[in-house]
Formats: C-alpha cells, sequence, structure tokens
C-alpha cells in the first residue's frame, strides 16, 4: 500500500526526502557487512533540487552507488542528460567507480544491453536486481522513468532495461523496466506544483488503468512505496494525515 506525504512545498518535499535517503544510507553503514546502498536517480527539475541538496551531507555516501532509472539518448554533455544534469547537481563529486551512467550516445538497444550488462554485474546472478532506493517522478500524461503511455517498454517484463521509442517525442530513451522499479526495497515518486495536480488526482484516484497512466504500474512486490508531494500537486489530499487509498 502507497504511503502518501503531501508536504507543505517543494522545499519541504525535498528535506524531507534528503533527511529519510541520509538516514537510509547512514542505517547501512552502521551494518557491520560491506553491503553497498544502490541508488537509481530519476531526470527531471524536483531531483535536481534534491541532488543539490544531498550534495550538502558528503558523509552519508561511502556505500552509495548511483544507477540511473532512465536517460535519453544524447551524450553525457548535452543539456538534456539525466547523468549530465546529475553531475552538475551532486554525483560528480562521487567517485567515478561507484557512478554507473546509460550510455545515451550509444544506438538506444546498444545502450540498454551495456547498461543491463552492468546492473548484471553488480548485482549478480539474481532474477531481479533490488535497488535500496528507486527515485521517480511523473510526468502530466502519467509517465515514469521513460515508461511512457502506449510504448513497448512498458509491457517488457525479461530484461532488466529497455531501448523505448516514444512517438510523440520523436525520440528514444533507455530505461529501467517495471518489474525492476518493482523490485526495489523503496520507490519514492516525487511530485511538486500545480502543473501535477490534474494527473496526481487521476492515477492516485479510483480508476485503475496503467495502459493509460503507467505511473500506476508502480507496485512494489515487497518493498514499499512512498508518494512525496506537495500542497501545490495534491490539492484535496489531507495535509496533515499521510493517505493510503
Ligand atoms: C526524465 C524522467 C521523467 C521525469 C518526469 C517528471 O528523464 O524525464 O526521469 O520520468 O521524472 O517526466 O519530470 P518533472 O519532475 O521535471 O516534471
Amino acid at each position: 500500500m502507497p504511503d502518501i506525504r503531501v508536504l507543505s512545498d517543494a522545499d519541504a518535499v525535498v528535506e524531507a526526502a534528503a533527511r529519510e535517503l541520509e538516514a537510509a544510507a547512514r542505517e547501512l553503514e552502521a551494518l557491520p557487512s560491506d553491503a553497498p546502498f544502490h541508488l537509481a536517480l530519476a531526470g527531471g527539475s524536483t531531483p535536481e533540487v534534491l541532488y543539490r541538496r544531498l550534495a550538502k551531507v558528503p558523509s552519508a555516501w561511502n556505500r552509495l552507488h548511483v544507477w540511473f532509472g532512465d536517460e535519453r539518448c544524447v551524450a553525457p554533455d548535452h543539456p538534456d542528460s539525466n547523468f549530465g544534469m546529475a553531475t552538475r547537481a551532486w554525483i560528480g563529486a562521487l567517485p567515478a567507480e561507484r557512478v554507473h551512467r546509460m550510455q545515451g550516445e550509444l544506438a538506444p538497444e546498444m545502450a540498454a544491453r551495456a547498461y543491463e550488462d552492468e546492473l548484471r554485474a553488480a548485482f549478480g546472478d539474481v532474477v531481479w536486481p533490488r535497488f535500496d532506493v528507486v527515485l521517480l517522478g511523473v510526468g502530466e500524461d502519467g509517465h515514469t522513468a521513460s515508461l511512457f503511455p502506449g510504448t513497448a517498454a512498458t509491457h517488457e517484463r525479461a530484461r532488466w532495461v529497455a531501448a523505448n521509442h516514444v512517438p510523440k517525442l520523436d525520440t528514444w530513451r533507455i530505461t529501467l523496466t517495471f518489474p525492476v522499479l518493482n523490485a526495489a526495497q523503496r520507490i519514492w515518486i516525487l511530485a511538486v506544483g500545480p502543473r501535477k495536480a490534474e494527473i496526481l488526482r487521476d492515477v492516485l484516484g479510483d480508476v485503475r488503468d496503467p495502459a493509460r497512466w503507467p505511473v500506476q504500474a508502480v507496485q512494489p512486490t515487497i518493498g514499499e512505496l512512498v508518494w512525496w508531494l506537495d500542497e501545490a500537486a495534491a490539492p484535496g489530499l489531507d495535509h496533515a494525515e499521510p493517505r493510503t487509498p
């Protein structure tokens, strides 16, 4: 069951999510094992503010391995690159061997296969990799990561990573697939601002239609799902009491 947290504004969302992420990383560091902390990043405007905030506590990230939930098919120094954005905001300060980028400059299918190989090398012989935290956003059309309505990768149930053609953007994206997202320990969806109000009303309402709104296919198999929202994005959702639909 998702946990819906509605905070006063975008800054409050960033601050609360940052604190909880730091706490999760420190909790893992306190364990006697040397298990890595696997985090998958999202693209988009709210995550960028979060990454700048996370850059302020470098001591929490000794076990961190950074991955990406999706990437645009551009070179890493292109303004649209999720890796480029995250590098400028935060992860440029981390050791390069703990940052795992999708190679958006390659042919999409090749980039997807290369990323799946890199994930398999890190996670070993498992059915699905289990990220400690997957950060996601939601688009106004109900997409999440680069799983857009009506696109082939929304149906992928075997591969870990897919090259996804997105006709409405006339472009390709590289994306983790739903079984990978759903295997995570924690899935956090961040959405702030009034532009998200309509889609949130739809996807958090009573109608279930993941073909129309792919973000509804985010259903953790054993982990937790948290929606981090601000009041502008969630009018009508109770501010004081986090709600579970
Ligand atoms: C991307 C994303 C994408 C994003 C949503 C929301 O690379 O574009 O990972 O799924 O999270 O489109 O983006 P905003 O928060 O900027 O609206």
